[in-house]
């Protein structure tokens, strides 16, 4: 604006000042965005203590409970763990879950939490696309990978290695981003060159070069047979609070969401069910063919 120029005898001033300032004020949604980078490699926190990411991991549990169909002691690998989210719960209810992570912070935490709450369980530091050589021998009932296959530039070579891990019966569950929770993030923090990316394709480099996938549902279901995987169910994760960062932790305080967890979970599924393409995620139950 002409208005906003200073005058003439500043502006050797102004510009250098001009430029020092505009990096250090970041730009609307820079912080969020960097969280959200974070998110993809587990930083964003403990995602078993926080009061959203705990109803987006009962949503999930909710799904492994009906596959698991009343049994116990089901042998279950949760592979990207983080903090305990799935496999501490699963572990209190009686299965023998080994738990894999690349970070041993994330390992540390999620073994507190088992030990909070009196359960056992195995962890096992290292890469999901090294569990092959990390288990040896070892065959799986479940095999979990949730919130990580999106975040790796290969997930057919880590599909492949969780299929060689399944037993014969043995069911692999796991979550990918959708285009639409890409899409309005992307437009809620005005990154407009990020959101091209995120329309024109399935997956890139966005959020500053990181890269991500967002497959449809007919290109997941190509993908996993490429791996030797068929797809029999898909879901929904999260419609009503998928659209932002922080989910529901940004709208609702902690108590609210406390009182409101039941009523909000159904209502999740219900919407889920029927909307599954508006979700957060997609979960995947997949078995080997
Ligand atoms: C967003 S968290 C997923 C949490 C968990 N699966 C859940 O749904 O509650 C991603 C986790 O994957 C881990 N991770 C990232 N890359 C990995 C890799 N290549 N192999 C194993 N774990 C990885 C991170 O350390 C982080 O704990």
């Amino acid at each position: 604006m002409a208005g906003s120029q200073p005058p003439h005898a500043l502006q050797a001033l102004w510009w250098p000042l001009r430029s020092a300032l505009a990096s250090a004020w970041p730009r609307r949604g820079d912080a969020q965005m960097q969280r959200m980078r974070r998110a993809a490699g587990g930083g964003e926190g403990d995602m078993h203590a926080d009061a959203a990411e705990r109803m987006y991991g009962a949503l999930y549990l909710s799904h492994i409970r009906a596959l698991a169909g009343g049994r116990s002691g089901l042998r279950i690998l949760d592979v990207g763990c983080q903090s305990g989210r799935l496999a501490v719960p699963l572990a209190a209810e009686g299965h023998k879950v080994t738990a894999l992570d690349l970070s041993p912070d994330w390992l540390a935490l999620c073994r507190r939490h088992a030990l909070e709450q009196g359960v056992a369980l195995r962890t096992v530091e290292g890469a999901a696309e090294d569990a092959a050589a990390l288990l040896a021998a070892q065959r799986f009932d479940l095999v979990i990978c949730t919130e990580l296959l999106y975040a790796l530039e290969d997930p057919c070579r880590t599909l492949r290695v969780l299929r060689g891990l399944l037993d014969d019966r043995g069911l692999l569950v796991t979550s990918h981003r959708t285009r639409h929770y890409m899409l309005l993030t992307l437009a809620r923090f005005q990154r407009w060159d990020d959101l091209a990316v995120v329309a024109g394709a399935e997956e890139g480099r966005v959020l500053g070069g990181q890269h991500y996938g967002w497959h449809e549902a007919d290109t997941l279901h190509r993908m996993y047979a490429r791996c030797g995987l068929q797809i029999e169910q898909m879901h929904g994760i999260g419609c009503l609070s998928g659209v932002g960062v922080d989910g529901l932790a940004a709208v609702l305080d902690a108590a609210t969401l406390r009182e409101d967890l039941p009523r909000l979970q159904a209502l999740e599924q219900a919407v889920a069910h029927r909307y599954p393409d508006a979700a957060r995620y997609r979960l995947v139950i997949a078995h080997p063919v």
